[in-house]
């Protein structure tokens, strides 16, 4: 599968995570129980979080940056917006200020993605170095 197609499921599970989150803040913030809401935002936050995993390790394979330290971060974040849906459902009186914390793990992903701080520190020295490692040398 070409590396674009892995690209289009990368974010396009990530529309979905970040739908997921923002209407879970909403039904925190307006306490509403409508089971309805609570399985649209809890299937769209599942499905969306396997998309972008799967696919952010397709894109690894497929793009060549092996286990980047920036990559490491990212799974990180990714386990982070997992926190964060189960905090904005059990308090909903931080809902509010996880809505903006989720907005900066975003900014703070996509800098990673663009920018690749530390790129040229593999993490799995023993994974053939990367392009921009190579590049960089
Ligand atoms: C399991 C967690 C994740 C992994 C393994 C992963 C991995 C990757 C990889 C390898 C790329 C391609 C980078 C390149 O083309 O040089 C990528 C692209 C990207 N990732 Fe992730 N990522 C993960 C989670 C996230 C999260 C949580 C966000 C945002 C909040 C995110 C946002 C992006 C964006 C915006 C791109 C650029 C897409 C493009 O231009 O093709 N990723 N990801």
């Amino acid at each position: 599968m070409p590396a674009y197609i892995y690209s289009i499921l990368h974010l396009s599970g990530l529309v979905l995570v970040f739908l997921s989150l923002g209407g879970a803040v909403v039904r925190s913030m307006s306490k509403s129980d409508e089971p309805a809401i609570r399985k649209l935002v809890g299937l769209s936050h599942g499905i969306g979080m396997l998309l972008v995993f799967i696919a952010g390790f397709g894109l690894i394979a497929k793009t060549g940056v092996g286990f980047q330290a920036w990559v490491f971060i990212k799974i990180g974040i990714w386990v982070l917006l997992a926190v964060l849906f189960a905090m904005i459902n059990r308090k909903p009186d931080l809902a509010k200020t996880l809505w903006y914390i989720v907005l900066l793990v975003a900014v703070i992903a996509i800098f990673l993605v663009y920018r690749k701080p530390f790129a040229h520190y593999d993490v799995a020295p023993d994974v053939a170095p990367t392009k921009q490692a190579q590049a960089s040398e």
